[in-house]
């Protein structure tokens, strides 16, 4: 354990401090709140991962948007092997010709979101982005397009800021690298 914080050590190691996630979030925040300026835009949380970044994200925003959330699952433990999502808890608000930008808190091998985005589509939203605060390019399965991003990450699993390891650590203010032993 160290001293400073308690969270950090033994399975634990800070790869991207508090204060590196807050100046992206405000980055993105503005990037987002520009780019949809006189458009009616919808920002979809996926559940439970993306919580804590959309409200952080949201409150940089300096546009009039709506927020709705959509919680999907894998049928699979191993969804690496099967690939089969499905929608756990849909959204309450129509999205047809709206300007949608789904926020996620890690796209990993990408098919929770290639589902997502393959069942929003076919709801004919106006047009449909992606914003995610973590990136792992290296454990793609499925290619899906990512508009905003918050940081890349090489191929380690990861916890804090509404990531989770068995439901523990997603209220941490920064993102850190967790041994799972
Ligand atoms: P996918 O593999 O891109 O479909 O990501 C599925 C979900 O797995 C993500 O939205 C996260 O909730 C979770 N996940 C993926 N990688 C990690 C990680 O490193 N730590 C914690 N959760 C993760
Ligand atoms: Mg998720």
């Amino acid at each position: 354990m160290n001293e400073q914080n308690p969270y950090n050590g033994n399975q634990l190691k800070i790869i991207i401090t508090q204060e590196q996630v807050e100046e992206k979030i405000a980055e993105l925040g503005k990037r987002i709140s520009n780019d949809y300026a006189g458009k009616e835009l919808i920002m979809i949380g996926v559940l439970r991962g993306s919580t804590y970044f959309m409200v952080d994200l949201t409150r940089k925003m300096h546009v009039p948007f709506a927020i709705d959330f959509i919680s999907v699952s894998h049928y699979s433990e191993q969804a690496d092997s099967t690939g089969v999502v499905r929608i756990t808890k849909d959204l309450d608000l129509s999205i047809t010709d709206k300007h949608v930008l789904i926020v996620e808190d890690i796209v990993d091998t990408g098919l929770s979101l290639g589902y997502l985005l393959r069942n929003l589509k076919t709801r004919n939203p106006a047009d449909l982005k992606v914003c995610t605060l973590l990136n792992v390019e290296a454990r793609r399965i499925v290619e899906v397009p990512v508009d905003y991003k918050g940081f890349d990450l090489s191929n380690i699993f990861v916890v804090g800021y509404g990531l989770d390891y068995n439901e523990k650590y997603r209220n941490l203010q920064f993102i850190a690298e967790f041994d799972r032993l």
